[in-house]
C-alpha cells in the first residue's frame, strides 16, 4: 500500500468523454455499493468555465445516460453529487493553477489521488504545476491514462516528468484491461489452481493467440487514433498486458512487486521484431467499407474524412526467449471493425503423442484452453469425446467443450466496470493492478521496433473489408506454421 485511503480525488479532464462514459459511472457504482471512503470529495477540473451547479448537471447527466432508469438508485446518486466541487484550470494559466491548488488544499483531510485523463503531453506540465503549488509531496499520488507518450523516447520524458514530482511508488499507470473482472479471472484461473501449472509450458502447449476484436470503428476520435493506430492504442498497453498475465511466472504473491516484476521478465524476454522480421512476423491493415452484423459502414478513410495509412489492424507472431516459452508462437492480433467484439485467450495443447484410432480414419484435435474475457466471461476446455452411436468401424470422435459459463455462474454478482475496480485500488494506495515505468518502456522499446521495421520497408497497412478478420495475409501469418486463428 501507498499512502492512506485518500479523502480527495482530483479529475483533470472531468467533462471529458472518458470522465462521462467510464469514470463518473464507476464513482456512482461504489458509492452506490457504499465502497467510496466515507469522506472523500470528487474535485472536477477541465478548461470549461462551469460552476459547481453547471458541474452537478453534466455528472447527473452522465449517470443518466450510463445506468437505465429502471436500475437508477437515485439516493445514491445524490450522494455522489453531494461530494463533487468543480474548479475550472488550464495548465498554461498560473492564476488558475494556484486557484486549483488553494481549493485542493481547501477540501483535502488527508490524502489525495490526481487523475490526469487528459492528452499525455499534459502529464508533465501538470505535475511541474501541482509540484510548483506544493501538491506532490507525501500523502498525494498520480493516475494517468494511457498511452504514456506514442514510442520509447516520448514516454521516458513524460515518465521523467512526472516522477521528478511523484516518487515512481506514487504513480499509478492505468491499463483498464486490468481492471476488467475477466483478466483478474486468469490470474485466479492460473495461480488458484494446481491443475494448469504443470501443462502451462512449451512442452505441453503448442501455440497461443490473444485477440481482443472490436465492431466499432474510431467513434468520432479520429484527432487521435490517427496519430495512434491499433499498435500504439491497444497491442502496446492491452494486448501486452493480456500476454504478460498469460505467460509470466507465478508471483510470490499478489501483490505489486511480486507481480510487476514477473511481467517486466516476460517484457524483456520478448525476441525483438525488427527491419529483418517484420515481413514474417507482422501484419498491418485497415478497413474499407463492408458490414458489420448486417449493417453498412463506411471504411476508415471516409470516417476521418482524409488519407491515411494508420493501421486499423495488427497481427504478430511473438516469441518469449525463455525456458517456459521456447519455441511456442503467441499469436497477437486486434483491430476494429471485426465481425464481433472478443476478447480471448487460446492455449492450444500439443497433440497426443500416437493416436489409437488412426486406422479408423477418426481424427483426434488437440486439447484447447479458451478464456474469453469479453463479450462474456468464459472458460472452456476443448476435449475430445466419443460421438454416440454403434459404429462398426471404429470409434468417431468429436471435439467437445468443458464449459463454464461464468455469467450463469454467478448470476447475482453485479458486473461491474473496470474503472470501479482500479479507482477503489488507487483510492486506496494498491498498484498491484496499475502499470510500472519499467513495464511501460519495455512495450514501447518492443513496439518502436517494428514501427522502425514498418518504416524501413515502407510498409503500409493492407485493407480489409469492415466485417471481416482483418487482411488475408494475417491468415497466412499462422497458416506458414501449420496453426489457424480461431474464429
Ligand atoms: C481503449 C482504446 O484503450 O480501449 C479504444 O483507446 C478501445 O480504442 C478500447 O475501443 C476498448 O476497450 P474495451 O473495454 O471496450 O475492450
Amino acid at each position: 500500500m501507498t499512502g492512506a485511503v485518500a479523502s480527495l480525488l482530483t479529475i483533470f479532464g472531468a467533462t471529458g468523454d472518458l470522465a462521462q462514459r467510464m469514470l463518473l459511472p464507476s464513482l456512482y457504482g461504489l458509492q452506490r455499493d457504499g465502497l467510496l471512503p466515507e469522506r472523500l470529495k470528487v474535485l472536477g477540473t477541465a478548461r470549461s468555465a462551469l460552476d459547481e451547479a453547471g458541474f452537478r448537471e453534466l455528472v447527473a447527466q452522465a449517470i443518466e445516460r450510463a445506468v437505465p432508469a429502471g436500475e437508477r438508485d437515485e439516493a445514491a446518486l445524490r450522494g455522489l453529487l453531494d461530494r463533487l466541487a468543480y474548479q475550472p484550470a488550464s495548465t498554461d494559466d498560473a492564476g488558475a493553477m494556484d486557484a486549483l491548488a488553494l481549493r485542493v488544499a481547501a477540501l483535502r483531510e488527508g490524502d489525495v489521488v490526481f487523475h490526469l485523463s487528459t492528452a499525455p503531453r499534459w502529464y508533465a506540465p501538470i505535475c511541474a504545476a501541482l509540484g510548483a503549488a506544493g501538491l506532490g509531496g507525501a500523502g498525494t499520488r498520480v493516475l494517468l491514462e494511457k498511452p504514456i507518450g506514442h514510442d520509447l523516447a516520448s514516454a521516458i520524458a513524460i515518465n521523467d516528468g512526472v516522477t521528478q514530482v511523484f516518487d515512481e511508488d506514487r504513480v499509478f499507470r492505468v491499463d483498464h484491461y486490468l481492471g476488467k473482472e475477466g483478466v483478474q479471472n486468469l490470474i485466479a484461473l492460473r495461480f488458484g489452481n494446481a491443475l494448469f501449472e504443470p501443462l502451462w509450458n512449451a512442452r505441453h502447449i503448442q501455440q497461443v493467440q490473444i485477440t481482443v476484436a472490436e465492431t466499432v470503428g474510431v467513434e468520432g476520435r479520429g484527432d487521435y487514433y490517427d496519430h495512434s493506430g491499433a499498435m500504439r492504442d491497444m497491442l502496446q498497453n492491452h494486448l501486452l498486458q493480456l500476454l504478460c498475465l498469460t505467460a509470466m511466472e507465478p508471483p510470490s504473491q499478489f501483490d505489486p512487486s511480486p507481480v510487476r516484476n514477473e511481467k517486466i521478465k516476460v517484457l524483456r524476454s520478448l525476441r525483438a521484431i525488427g527491419r529483418a522480421e517484420v515481413g514474417a512476423e507482422s501484419v498491418a491493415g485497415q478497413y474499407t467499407a463492408g458490414a458489420v452484423n448486417g449493417v453498412a459502414v463506411p471504411g476508415y478513410v471516409e470516417e476521418i474524412g482524409r488519407p491515411s495509412r494508420t493501421e486499423t489492424f495488427v497481427a504478430l507472431r511473438a516469441h518469449i526467449d525463455n525456458w517456459r516459452w521456447s519455441g511456442v508462437p503467441f499469436y497477437l492480433r486486434t483491430g476494429k471493425r471485426m465481425p464481433r467484439r472478443c476478447t480471448e485467450i487460446l492455449l492450444q495443447f500439443r497433440a497426443v503423442p500416437h493416436s489409437i484410432f488412426a486406422h479408423t480414419g477418426a481424427r483426434v484435435e488437440p486439447n484447447a484452453l479458451l478464456i474469453r474475457l469479453q463479450p462474456e466471461e468464459r472458460i472452456e476446455l476443448m476435449l475430445m469425446s466419443k460421438t454416440p452411436g454403434l459404429d462398426r468401424a471404429g470409434l468417431r470422435m468429436s471435439q467437445v467443450a468443458l464449459d463454464l459459463d461464468l455469467h450463469e455462474e454467478f448470476a447475482t454478482h453485479r458486473r461491474r466496470l473496470a474503472y470501479e475496480r482500479l479507482y477503489l485500488d488507487a483510492l486506496e494506495g494498491n498498484g498491484t493492478l496499475f502499470v510500472r515505468r519499467d513495464e511501460t518502456e519495455a512495450a514501447w522499446q518492443w513496439v518502436d521496433a517494428i514501427f522502425d521495421g514498418w518504416r524501413h520497408h515502407g510498409i503500409a497497412p493492407r485493407n480489409y473489408p469492415a466485417g471481416t478478420w482483418g487482411p488475408s495475409s494475417a491468415v497466412t501469418l499462422a497458416e506458414r506454421h501449420g496453426h489457424s486463428w480461431r474464429e
